[in-house]
């Protein structure tokens, strides 16, 4: 019997009741989703634990699987991809990959994962580090490397394992890239000049970056095809320096002027004092390391010192995450929360005005609150009919909390309701902010008090936003028989304005 995947991936030959080579492997990935199959279920696809790929094929085993865990990529996931793609179309991320990460068990999904960036008409420029291959490669030679990383001195020896082992990288680069239909080219656009002789010490074969011929990565963009660059300069005279992959990153995301310069490292962001910075704004991360430098790891220290000074050239977003995390790299681009530390140019959070467009988002962002009874249950049509009412927060376009203002007019005041913060956020002073913008709106308005209705939060109202527990009678009367309805007994607290 053969058993063929209905996205015709792969196909598995089954005599006797043994399947052939490959399955088990199949079987594996699907026992991970806790399901049983029988061997008549068991159809193969690249991704089984994501149905949408079995979508054409066997329903029922989609289903079984949709049944028993829910898919990674939810609808609403999709949608919140969508709306990347107008801003990310054209734009140029630059890809920085330590060496230790082209040798990693994941590297083949990171590679994976650029071709659907490149699918989404982001042009990804990639670049890599080599330094562990460097070490490696002179002990299996006998000698002791100079340097591994480009910063030190480069002796003749020392560059020619450089040479040797940027050239390996970039081997298992293009192999991949290919297995991922993706057109790639190594390039020689990173012009060096020497080093030189610092403190009295030559540097020999260490380069500077001296500049990146932006024509020659522009052009191959231009064409479809992703440029690799390895960390080697060249000069006028036809010679090779060793530079450090972090400087070259910079100098590519600065000519290229990248909408992202992506560090994609061995450790799970920028570790601060022993902890990892998530998300900062380029000038604290400027203030750190002015004062408390020391407390970076080496490795750290030059991730911040050049994601700073990208940010500083006009590079919106820089970001440092693990390289050994699978899907890291799209949950990084396309999630709120993100999976390493992102360090942005610019302030980048506003409060805003939900649009009609944003009722699913909003639903959708708050609907584990609601089941917690956190939040009064609301249906789609009851947020679109009052959508004039409602706000979200946002962060680099990723909305992350909401908040509503329901006007009483004839009782001029306002009901702050629907406050919430995506947990990814929480005491990061989100839900204040939200607070002051109602009050600040309200008081435009001209209403005279607030008043909410809260069954799990109210002690947060009392304590940061100084509401006081009110009666029913701080209710205008069209609230009052709501309030009776809903059997919620929720405190109510109130606030004068003004
Ligand atoms: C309540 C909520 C809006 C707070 O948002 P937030 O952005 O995390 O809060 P802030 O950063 O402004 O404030 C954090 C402070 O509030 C405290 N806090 C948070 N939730 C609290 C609660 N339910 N009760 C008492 N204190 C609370 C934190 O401990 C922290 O105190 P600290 O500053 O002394 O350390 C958020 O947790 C949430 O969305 N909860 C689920 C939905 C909900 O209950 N909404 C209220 C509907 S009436």
């Amino acid at each position: 019997m053969l058993i063929r995947c209905p996205c015709t991936v792969q196909a598995f030959a089954w005599t006797d009741g043994q399947p052939s080579p490959g399955f088990d492997r199949f079987a594996s990935s699907i026992a991970k989703l806790d399901i049983e199959l029988s061997p008549k279920e068991a159809y193969a696809c690249r991704r089984p634990e994501d149905p949408s790929t079995c979508r054409k094929g066997d329903q029922r085993l989609s289903r079984r699987i949709t049944h028993k865990r829910p898919p990674k990529v939810k609808l609403t996931d999709l949608r919140g991809i969508l709306q990347y793609i107008p801003r990310f179309r054209d734009k140029v991320f630059v890809i920085s990959l330590d060496g230790a990460v082209v040798e990693g068990e994941n590297i083949g999904n990171l590679l994976l994962d650029i071709a659907l960036l490149r699918s989404l008409n982001i042009q990804p420029v990639i670049l890599h580090g080599a330094a562990l291959q460097i070490a490696r490669s002179a002990s299996e030679k006998g000698f002791q490397p100079s340097d591994t990383c480009g910063h030190g001195i480069t002796d003749a020896d020392t560059l020619q394992v450089a040479i040797q082992a940027s050239h390996r990288v970039t081997h298992t680069l293009l192999q991949g890239l290919s297995g991922a239909d993706l057109k790639a080219a190594v390039t020689n656009a990173i012009v060096a000049h020497p080093k030189g002789i610092l403190k009295g010490v030559d540097h020999l074969f260490t380069g500077k970056v001296e500049r990146v011929d932006h024509g020659l990565l522009e052009t191959l963009i231009k064409e479809g095809i992703v440029p690799i660059i390895q960390p080697l300069g060249y000069d006028g005279e036809g010679r090779t320096f060793r530079v450090n992959s972090d400087a070259v990153a910079l100098a590519v995301a600065k000519a290229l002027k990248a909408a992202k310069l992506i560090f994609i490292t061995a450790q799970d962001g920028l570790m601060f004092d022993g902890e990892l910075i998530r998300e900062m704004a380029v000038n604290n991360l400027d203030e750190r390391l002015r004062q408390q430098r020391d407390l970076f790891d080496e490795e750290s220290l030059s991730k911040a010192l050049h994601a700073a000074e990208a940010c500083r050239w006009h590079v919106p977003r820089a970001h440092i995450i693990n390289g050994s995390i699978d899907e890291g790299l799209l949950a990084e681009v396309f999630s709120n929360e993100g999976i390493g530390t992102l360090i942005y140019a610019n302030e980048y959070q506003q409060i805003r005005p939900a649009k009609k467009k944003d009722v699913a988002t909003l639903f959708a962002m708050t609907r584990a609150s609601v089941a917690k009874e956190e939040l009064l249950r609301r249906t789609r049509a009851s947020i679109e009919k009052h959508i004039s009412d409602y706000y979200i927060f946002e962060t680099d376009h990723h909305p992350i909390g909401c908040v509503a203002l329901h006007r009483y007019e004839d009782h001029k005041s306002g009901e702050l309701a629907f406050l919430y913060v995506n947990p990814s956020h929480e005491n990061e002073g989100i839900g204040k902010k939200l607070i002051q913008f109602v009050e600040e709106k309200a008081t435009k308005l001209q209403l005279e008090q607030l008043f909410l209705l809260s069954t799990q939060a109210y002690a947060y109202f009392q304590s940061q936003g100084g509401y006081l527990e009110g009666t029913v009678e701080h209710l205008p009367e069209s609230r009052r028989a709501l309030y009776e309805q809903s059997g919620r007994k929720s405190k109510i607290l109130y606030k004068p304005l003004g």
